[in-house]
């Protein structure tokens, strides 16, 4: 099983932000966290700054099994990453590690969630082992059905 990664703008420097909301740890951290908690898995793990390098990033995504896909700030305004997940059929998660819900207002705004199958926000790293699960439930579910 293959699950590509998608990472949005300034979560390359996540350990430099506030630790209150992002928990402190690198990306690096979190992609060692995945390989340790699910070594039977194959993680490809990106991160861009800018939005056409996400939507090329999901176009090329369809030979993978699934995609969890953290957009950061393009959660909340990038149309052209919505269309690209409404064309994408993979089984998508979109997760947060900061509750989108309680913090400033503009974050409340989620232009992207509603093209993924669901959405994950708050568990800081953890949100990101919560979408794997979910994964794995659903694909070992369409498998032994087929
Ligand atoms: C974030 C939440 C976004 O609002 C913010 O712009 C980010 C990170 C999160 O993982 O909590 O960059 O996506």
């Amino acid at each position: 099983m293959t699950i590509l990664v998608i990472n949005g703008p300034n979560l390359n420097l996540l350990e430099s932000r506030d630790p209150e909301h992002y928990g402190g740890n690198s990306l690096e951290n979190i992609a060692e966290l995945l390989k340790k908690k699910f070594p039977s898995i194959n993680f490809i793990f990106e991160q861009f700054n800018n939005e056409d390098e996400i939507v090329n990033s999901i176009h090329k995504s369809t030979n993978y099994d699934g995609l969890i896909i953290n957009p950061a700030a393009f959660t909340h305004y990038s149309i052209s990453i919505r269309d690209a997940l409404e064309i994408c059929k993979l089984p998508k998660v979109e997760v947060h590690l900061s509750n989108i819900t309680n913090r400033e207002k503009f974050r409340n705004i989620n232009i992207t969630s509603s093209r993924c199958d669901g959405l994950i926000s708050g568990f800081k790293d953890y949100s990101y082992v919560l979408a794997v699960h979910y994964l794995i439930e659903l694909l070992s579910t369409v498998k032994s059905s087929s």
